[in-house]
């Protein structure tokens, strides 16, 4: 799959549920409203959307939320896109996960060839992380995050920075990170759904934050050449030994470089996560057992990819820039 500007698509997100058990402030209101039963699609609906397109050129594929997880019988379908691991159709198969529930699925993950997981962590304050997922509960996640790297599964951390809020324990939390052996990766607050804050009260551009590590903490980072394929730009931390990256939307976009589509937990298409063009790939699965028209609809939304998104963060207001929040597209 190419698209209008060049852009070999070879990474799928496919949100499997806008349900989640936490609630963090930048991601979802208090009073959030999720999409009834009906209007997801089914695990089988999920298989055979995620195998139409390995068919046409997809090597990666993440599978996000909500919570991940929190779907029941995940496991049965993780199992079943596994087959495509082993045929050598998918390079990767993962998840981004906030890893409440990560000690339970650990091994059977791992089982079923799951090699990296990313893993969201804004504080390594039990009571922060009570005020920014409203109810999380940390030893949890702590525990989730052990079990997986003890299966020999590795994690990447993504930290959204906060200004005023986590942004002190930033250094600190990438040498815990380091010393675990993980990856990091910081992001910028994307103006994603309506929430019930003002998310520009704390949004800091990382290009702040990097002066910060480097001038006041004395951090020095050397460009990597690593690459997972993702949106974020990795440096090495020269005292840690590890890999830190800047996942940028607001202040540097990535957009030339876009190798990605994404599908909500109802079957819709986005092409862009920072644009409301979309594509409903559900009628088109639930009106043939051929997948004929999955096809043809898929084509058609390819070929009118945009160029890019639009965050500004001048022109917020605080008002989103797409009102879908990110639970629904999962990122
Ligand atoms: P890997 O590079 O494979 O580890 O994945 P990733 O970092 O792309 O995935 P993850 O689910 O961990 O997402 C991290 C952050 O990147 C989230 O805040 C996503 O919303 C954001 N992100 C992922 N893809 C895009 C994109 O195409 N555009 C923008 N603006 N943000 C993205
Ligand atoms: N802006 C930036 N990142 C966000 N995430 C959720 N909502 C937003 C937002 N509005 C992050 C989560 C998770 C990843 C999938 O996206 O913290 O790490
Ligand atoms: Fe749940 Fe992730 Fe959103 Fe937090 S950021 S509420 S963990 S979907």
């Amino acid at each position: 799959m190419v698209d209008p500007f060049g852009r070999e698509i070879t990474y799928l997100r496919v949100s499997v549920t806008d349900r989640c058990d936490l609630r963090c402030v930048y991601c979802m209101s208090e009073h959030a409203q999720f999409l009834p039963r009906k209007d997801l699609l089914s695990l089988e609906e999920l298989d055979r959307l995620c195998s139409a397109f390995i068919e046409r050129g997809v090597k990666r594929l993440r599978l996000t939320g909500g919570e991940p997880l929190v779907r029941k019988n995940l496991m049965s379908l993780i199992r079943s896109l596994s087959r495509h691991l082993q045929s050598g159709a998918l390079q990767e198969l993962t998840l981004t996960t906030n890893g409440t529930q990560l000690a339970q699925y650990a091994s059977e993950l791992a089982a079923c060839g799951i090699k990296r997981l990313n893993v969201s962590l804004d504080t390594l304050d039990a009571g922060k992380f009570h005020m920014i997922t409203r109810r999380g509960d940390f030893a949890k996640v702590m525990h989730g995050i052990e079990t997986a790297l003890k299966t020999g599964i590795s994690i990447k951390l993504n930290t959204v920075a906060l200004r005023n809020f986590n942004e002190g324990e930033i250094p600190h939390m990438i040498e815990w990170a380091h010393s675990m052996g993980m990856d990091m990766t910081l992001i910028e607050t994307m103006p994603l759904g309506e929430v019930d804050e003002d998310r520009t009260e704390h949004y800091l551009p990382l290009t702040v934050l990097r002066r910060q590590l480097e001038q006041r903490h004395g951090f020095s980072l050397a460009e990597s050449s690593h690459r997972t394929g993702g949106p974020a730009r990795y440096y090495n931390v020269a005292h840690t030994g590890g890999r830190l990256g800047f996942i940028t939307p607001m202040t540097h976009n990535f957009c030339e470089s876009c190798n990605r589509v994404r599908i909500s937990c109802t079957g819709t298409l986005y092409m862009c996560l920072g644009q409301d063009d979309a594509a409903d790939l559900r009628a088109p699965l639930r009106s043939s057992e051929s997948d004929e028209a999955l096809h043809a609809a898929i084509g058609e939304a390819i070929a009118r990819k945009p160029k890019g998104h639009d965050f500004v963060i001048d022109r917020w207001n605080n008002q989103p820039a797409v009102m879908r929040t990110m639970s629904v597209t999962g990122g």
